[in-house]
């Protein structure tokens, strides 16, 4: 059992939990990740490392509650205790001294970029983050950013912080007016790292993705998080996270986060009609239960 020493919303639809792991803060490097369940029954959930503190033996996550695990890993409080809390997993990012860096964070992707931001200018170079949000209450950890980079742009879809843009838009201005640019990393929705890849190709400067699979065991041993970069196929749990951004096959990344869209759903549902009710349906746990266990089956298949 693992205490929950912190836990606290950021914006209406992300939290942040700290655990008490001596161990894992011990070993845990920036880009790796954590596999979390709250209880027995409940899925693997796998979360990146967003900050460590080895001196309290603590570690934080930052999760977007997208659909039921997330929901009920939401609903714990400081006090509480989860079930398991594995890790460190993957490989650390590279730190070293490239010269100037830039970041693209989207989202919630904010919180795998700042330990990987925070050890890159501990390192010497000149790091720029671009942070992107639709909108200004879905950003967090701006000041904590802001402190540990040499430079911050937001930038939000419907202009309500920053300048109105996308994140491409900053990263290319910042490519061609940059000749030095030695290394990007973008970390984010799917969608926003392909398109980042796209831009960084044309500039031919090397670039990191993290990608965020599905998982199952987070060990490679079931196959579930395979994608292939560079005509290879790769295990994000082992190999990765992170892989260079434009090696990578986004058709297929993105297809395979599609596979399980209409369990996921039906789970939600599920999920939503016994919070809305005190009946506990025991036919819905069973259900639950089956469809679980069925999608593990089909996603290592
Ligand atoms: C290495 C890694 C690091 C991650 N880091 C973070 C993070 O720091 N913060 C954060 O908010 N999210 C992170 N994620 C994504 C997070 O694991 C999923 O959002 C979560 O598992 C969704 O579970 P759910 O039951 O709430 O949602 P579901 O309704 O089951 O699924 C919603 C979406 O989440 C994804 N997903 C579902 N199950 C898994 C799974 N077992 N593994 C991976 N993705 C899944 C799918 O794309 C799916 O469409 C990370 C994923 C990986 C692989
Ligand atoms: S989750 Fe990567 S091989 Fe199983």
């Amino acid at each position: 059992m693992y205490k929950i020493i912190e836990k606290k919303p950021l914006t209406e639809n992300t939290d942040l939990m700290t655990i008490a792991d001596p161990m894992l803060a011990q070993k845990a490097q920036p880009g790796q990740f954590i596999i979390i369940r709250k209880d027995e029954t409940s899925e693997r959930i796998p979360l990146t490392i967003a900050d460590f503190d080895r001196q309290a033996g603590t570690v934080t996550v930052i999760f977007q509650k997208v659909g039921v695990s997330t929901r009920e890993l939401g609903e714990l409080q400081a006090g509480m205790t989860v079930r398991n809390f594995v890790g460190p997993l993957g490989k650390p990012s590279d730190i070293e001294k490239y010269g100037e860096v830039v970041m693209v964070a989207g989202g919630v992707g904010v919180a795998p970029v700042y330990p990987i931001a925070r050890a890159l200018h501990e390192a010497g170079n000149k790091v720029t983050v671009i942070v992107g949000a639709r909108n200004e209450k879905l950003l967090f950890w701006e000041d904590k950013l802001r402190a540990a980079v040499d430079e911050m742009i937001i930038c939000t879809d419907d202009g309500s912080k920053g300048i109105k843009a996308v994140v491409t838009q900053p990263l290319r201005e910042i490519l061609q007016s940059r000749p030095g640019i030695a290394r990007v990393w973008a970390i984010g929705p799917s969608i926003m790292m392909k398109f980042c890849a796209a831009v960084v190709k044309e500039f031919n400067v090397p670039m990191l993705v993290s990608l965020d699979s599905i998982m199952v065991d987070g060990t490679g041993m079931c196959g579930a998080c395979r994608v292939e970069v560079g005509g290879e196929t790769k295990f994000v749990c082992v190999d990765g996270p992170e892989f260079e951004g434009t090696q990578v096959n986004w058709d297929i990344v993105l297809s395979r986060k599609k596979l399980f869209v209409s369990e996921e759903q039906e789970s939600l549902r599920l999920y939503q009609n016994a919070l809305h009710s005190d009946h506990v349906c025991h036919l819905d746990q069973e259900l639950k239960k089956n469809e679980v266990e069925q999608t593990v089956q089909r996603v290592v298949a």
